[in-house]
């Protein structure tokens, strides 16, 4: 698919985070992969399309030379994730950024102007005047790096990378240059708030094509350029800038769904899911409900362990019935702002197992290894129900690898247990999947997935109580549904479209319209 996409055109893909963090512990090297939606979904891609990948070398700045934060390391398949799969790997070009100038463009304007702004959260949004140039500086290495490599085409990768398509525009006119923006886009309203909503439009209209999760984010992409680009225009066919025309398209991101099933399946899953339930004393008859999340404010988990604590309140005789198991890996600790974060969802958690606990009974249980797609894998199967609350969020892939990680349950699993036929999947009955309303997932996921509004606390409660008891037909029936559309819109079915886009092939005006 990708050769024949691409030809011999050579793709470099430019993103904040690199796939892999090189480093030592005790001597040794290590090797650890960042938690988050882009990376995961990327890796596997690049490994198939090969190519170079450029990225901020955030690992040991005294690691071996061959892999240090400014240095090219070549990751052939066997090194990457996809080490079963005949695929080129690809080279990851690391840039070594000063530690001041990581703080000003990636905690500041990356992470305190344009990551609150995008998911509509006002009150955390902090412009210190360093922040700007710092972002510009940032972006201009980036590109630089990406022409360095020679590329036909350039694939730049979120929001930390707003300006980077305008620098390499002006040094490579030929280039084709296409950006995916993870995140979600606001409406003119709110993205007014951004001091240089002009500049940064400016910036991504460098590129051929932009990219997002859901039309609405689009929508509002081309809103935002004719309220605040005056020399833009916005067309049916696109945007016409600079003597150009630039396509904003929608495309939600999806899963390989395939390979988190077996990492469900896998020995390593089963073993993992056995040493926490012994660390924490699970009771195999008591349900797990569970929430996998970086610990960033967007993701609701502390709406999620109020509802808990109101579901208890309200529901003293669900006391016992359930686990609560929270997942979190701690994320952006440079900001005061996630700190916090964190230690609220630590005080929360601790509040619940203080006010609610028993003897033989801890209501709420933190993990936070460092886990790998097997393991994590094992938590999503052993799951009776999962919680995704966020905020906001541009998909959610957390969500939709619950529902891979869960097997496939036999079709019209009602009727073939009144017929007393073997179900595949008889040895587990699915998970239920609470959602918010207000993630991209939920586009294709609500309501097979039962939605909430984490801001209104006593119906989420509710919610949870219904999912915990909800029957095993409706369970097959939802789980059914919600497979169905997780494999429909998989990782490979956006990779097609994103080689489309990345081609110029005629499907890119189409997604424009
Ligand atoms: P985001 O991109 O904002 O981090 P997503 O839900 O889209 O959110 O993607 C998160 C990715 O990171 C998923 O692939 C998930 O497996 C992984 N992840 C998120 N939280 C954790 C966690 N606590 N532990 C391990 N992996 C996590
Ligand atoms: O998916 C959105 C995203 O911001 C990615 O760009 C990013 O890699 C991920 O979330 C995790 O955040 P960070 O890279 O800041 O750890």
């Amino acid at each position: 698919m990708i050769d024949d996409a691409l030809g011999d055109r050579s793709l470099v893909v430019v993103s904040n985070r690199e796939p892999y963090v090189h480093g030592y512990a005790d001597g040794e090297p290590t090797v650890e992969r960042p938690a988050g939606g882009l990376v995961t979904a990327l890796d596997g891609v690049v490994a198939e399309t090969g190519g170079t990948w450029v990225a901020w070398g955030s690992g040991d700045a005294d690691f071996d030379p061959a892999v240090a934060p400014d240095g090219e390391v070549e990751l052939p398949p066997e090194s990457t994730a996809q080490d079963d799969d005949d695929r080129p790997g690809y080279t990851l070009a690391r840039l070594d950024l000063p530690r001041r100038l990581v703080e000003n463009y990636y905690y500041g304007y990356s992470n305190q102007v344009l990551w609150p702004i995008c998911h509509l959260e006002a009150d955390p949004v902090t412009v210190d005047p360093e922040f700007w140039p710092a972002y510009r500086e940032a972006n201009r290495r980036f590109a630089e790096r990406a022409v360095d490599a020679d590329p036909d085409l350039v694939w730049f990768q979120d929001y930390h990378l707003g300006l980077a398509p305008k620098y390499v525009r002006e040094a490579r006119p030929d280039a084709r240059l296409v950006q995916f923006w993870h995140v979600p886009w606001p409406t003119p309203d709110f993205f007014e708030i951004c001091p240089q909503a002009t500049e940064l439009l400016r910036g991504l209209l460098g590129n051929d094509a932009v990219g997002f999760h859901l039309e609405r984010y689009a929508a509002n992409f081309r809103d935002c350029v004719a309220r605040f680009v005056p020399e833009a225009e916005v067309t049916d066919s696109g945007i016409r800038y600079d003597g150009r025309t630039v396509a904003a398209y929608a495309s939600p991101i999806g899963i390989d769904t395939e390979r988190v099933a077996a990492n469900a399946r896998s020995d390593a899953a089963a073993h993992y899911w056995d040493r926490i339930t012994d660390r924490y004393d699970l009771d195999p008859d008591r349900p797990v409900v569970l929430g996998v999340d970086r610990l960033d404010y967007t993701k609701g988990v502390v709406e999620r362990l109020d509802a808990l604590s109101h579901l208890l309140e309200t529901n003293p005789e669900l006391a016992g019935e359930f686990t609560y198991v929270q997942k979190g890996t701690r994320t952006r600790e440079g900001i005061p702002a996630y700190r916090r974060y964190y230690d609220a969802v630590r005080d929360r958690i601790a509040e619940l197992d203080r006010v609610h606990g028993t003897d033989d009974w801890t209501p709420a249980v933190y993990i936070e290894d460092d886990v790998d797609d097997r393991e994590l894998a094992g938590l999503y199967r052993n799951a009776d129900v999962a919680v995704v609350s966020s905020r906001r969020d541009g998909m959610n892939l957390v969500a939709k690898e619950f529902v891979a990680a869960q097997g496939r349950p036999f079709p019209n699993a009602g009727l073939a247990q009144a017929k007393g036929l073997e179900s595949p999947n008889r040895d587990r009955v699915p998970g239920a999947l609470v959602l918010s309303r207000f993630v991209g997932a939920a586009e294709s996921l609500c309501p097979a997935a039962l939605p909430v509004n984490p801001y209104d606390v006593s119906t989420f409660a509710e919610t949870i109580r219904t999912a915990l008891g909800m029957g095993e037909p409706e369970r097959h029936d939802r789980m059914e549904s919600l497979q169905a559309s997780v494999r429909e819109e998989d990782i490979d079915a956006w990779l097609a479209t994103q080689l489309d886009v990345l081609a110029g092939a005629s499907q890119v005006a189409a997604a424009d319209d």
